[in-house]
């Protein structure tokens, strides 16, 4: 096993390439490619946008199995778990939709609402092809008819992949066309049963569950969702088998994924990554030295500078702290900012962007949001502390999706990680040299404090 993060170049060619003709199936390549071990795997090498001859030349053409399920195992055998977040065994959920009775719908999930994260908008940029193959071959394994590309409402990005489905329609890539469906820019956006109601027309709001989106998803189809991102890995296991996939990350979570790296210096960028590399590589703390580190984004978790220095980008690392890898968010808050500061705004965004449907988002999230920003702008009562805690768990497990438990989460960990700064603010002081805000707070979203009382 490999481990680290690169942008370089593959060296693996097409071995693949005029040897199938459209929509033709064949069978799966068994054995590991070169460059296994080489990153990146999803993101074009040449730092350029792959067109479509390119993506031909470096992985020659998509491979059909010929029929339902056939492909499921190579997934087991990879171990692929899905990229959007949660990390769910992604044939498990293949093999519950192609279980459905009803003739299932499939949507790549792009919306990518975390406002801190770019991965799945740099992956359409970069790898258009590679997520639209693992669309045909999703919808292939569970016996779809109508498959959907869920996307940022971004012109560019939507002519972009226009484009791509264009170029692949006049090369007979295709078996089923892909209708392609804009998501709001709003955090709660690519929940998947919001998903599902914005691709059948509707809002793209949270439903109550159950029934659950893989038996009752778009327009009532049994509807598979799985992250652009995990269908571009498919796309890639589908033609160079478990083992190559196998050749990076960890024996219990095997892989590449991509992260959105935010540094202390206030650079950053998309990187493929090892899972299972250290964080201080990822984050260059020894250069850059963090007041404190989130992993995996606004539903993620605070962590110290020490806890970050010894962990790994992995859930085995990470869960046991309430962490989790996400979907690849890793952020170095500057030792001149305020982590209270910064996660009294991510708090007041997240009410903000609550649907507003249930009784946790209604009450519990805005009042959260108050005593935090009261504690943050050093205006705090003895009771607001308490406040936080007392109404974090009553919100808990009481929504109809988990964005009051990601928001809580979150809440948490800050109030543990900056435990000495709440105290400090408490006196009426604060630690930070710069007021200046770090995590990205989308335009639209208030910027600063208002008072919620
Ligand atoms: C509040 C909330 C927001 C979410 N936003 C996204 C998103 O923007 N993109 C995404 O792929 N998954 C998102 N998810 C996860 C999806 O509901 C779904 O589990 C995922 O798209 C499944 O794909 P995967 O198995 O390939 O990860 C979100 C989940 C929650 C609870
Ligand atoms: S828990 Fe909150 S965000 Fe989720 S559906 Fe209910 S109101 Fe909307």
């Amino acid at each position: 096993m490999t481990s680290g993060a690169q942008a370089s170049a593959t060296g693996r060619q097409a071995s693949l390439e005029g040897t199938v003709q459209p929509g033709a199936t064949v069978q799966p390549e068994a054995t590991v490619q070169p460059g296994a071990t080489v990153l990146p795997r999803l993101l074009s090498a040449s730092g350029r946008p792959a067109d479509l001859a390119e993506h031909l030349r470096v992985h020659g053409r998509l491979l059909y199995r010929g029929g339902a399920r056939m492909l499921i195992h190579s997934i087991e055998s990879a171990g692929l778990t899905g990229r959007g977040g949660a990390a769910f065994p992604t044939h498990r959920k293949l093999t519950a939709v192609a279980d459905q009775l009803g003739v299932p719908v499939v949507v790549g999930n792009g919306a990518e609402g975390e406002p801190a994260s770019d991965k799945d908008k740099t992956l359409l940029w970069s790898s258009p092809h590679l997520v639209l193959d693992g669309l045909q071959l999703a919808a292939e394994a569970v016996g779809a008819r109508r498959v959907h590309l869920y996307l940022h409402r971004e012109p560019a990005l939507v002519r972009h992949l226009e484009s791509a489905l264009a170029g692949r329609a006049a090369a007979g890539l295709d078996r089923l066309q892909v209708g392609l469906v804009t998501a709001p820019a709003r955090f709660l956006a690519g929940e998947e049963s919001a998903l599902a109601s914005r691709v059948g027309g509707g809002a793209a709001l949270p439903r109550f569950t159950p029934p659950r989106v893989f038996e009752h998803g778009v327009d009532g189809a049994p509807t598979l969702v799985q992250n652009v991102e995990t269908l571009a890995q498919l796309g890639l296991i589908s033609r160079y088998g478990p083992a190559w996939f196998r050749a990076v990350g960890t024996e219990a979570e095997p892989g590449s994924m991509l992260t959105t790296i935010r540094l202390a210096d206030g650079s950053g960028g998309v990187a493929e990554a090892a899972i299972g590399t250290p964080i201080s590589q990822l984050l260059k703390l020894d250069r850059y030295p963090a007041r404190a580190v989130l992993v995996g984004g606004y539903h993620g978790a605070w962590l110290s500078p020490e806890q970050a220095g010894r962990l790994t980008l992995s859930n085995a690392d990470l869960r046991p702290l309430g962490a989790a890898a996400g979907a690849g968010v890793l952020a170095a808050l500057p030792v001149d900012r305020c982590g209270l500061v910064e996660s009294a705004r991510v708090v007041r965004y997240l009410a903000l962007e609550s649907a507003g449907q249930c009784g946790p988002c209604l009450n519990g999230l805005p009042r959260i949001a108050a005593s935090l920003n009261q504690l943050a702008q050093r205006r705090s009562t003895p009771a607001d502390r308490d406040d936080v805690q007392r109404w974090s768990a009553l919100v808990e497990r009481r929504g109809a999706c988990h964005h009051p438990d990601g928001t809580v989460r979150f809440l948490r960990s800050a109030l543990a990680v900056f435990t000495d700064e709440v105290t400090l603010h408490e006196a009426g002081r604060c630690s930070a040299r710069s007021p200046e805000p770090f995590l990205p707070i989308p335009a639209g979203s208030p910027a600063r404090e208002e008072d919620w009382s």
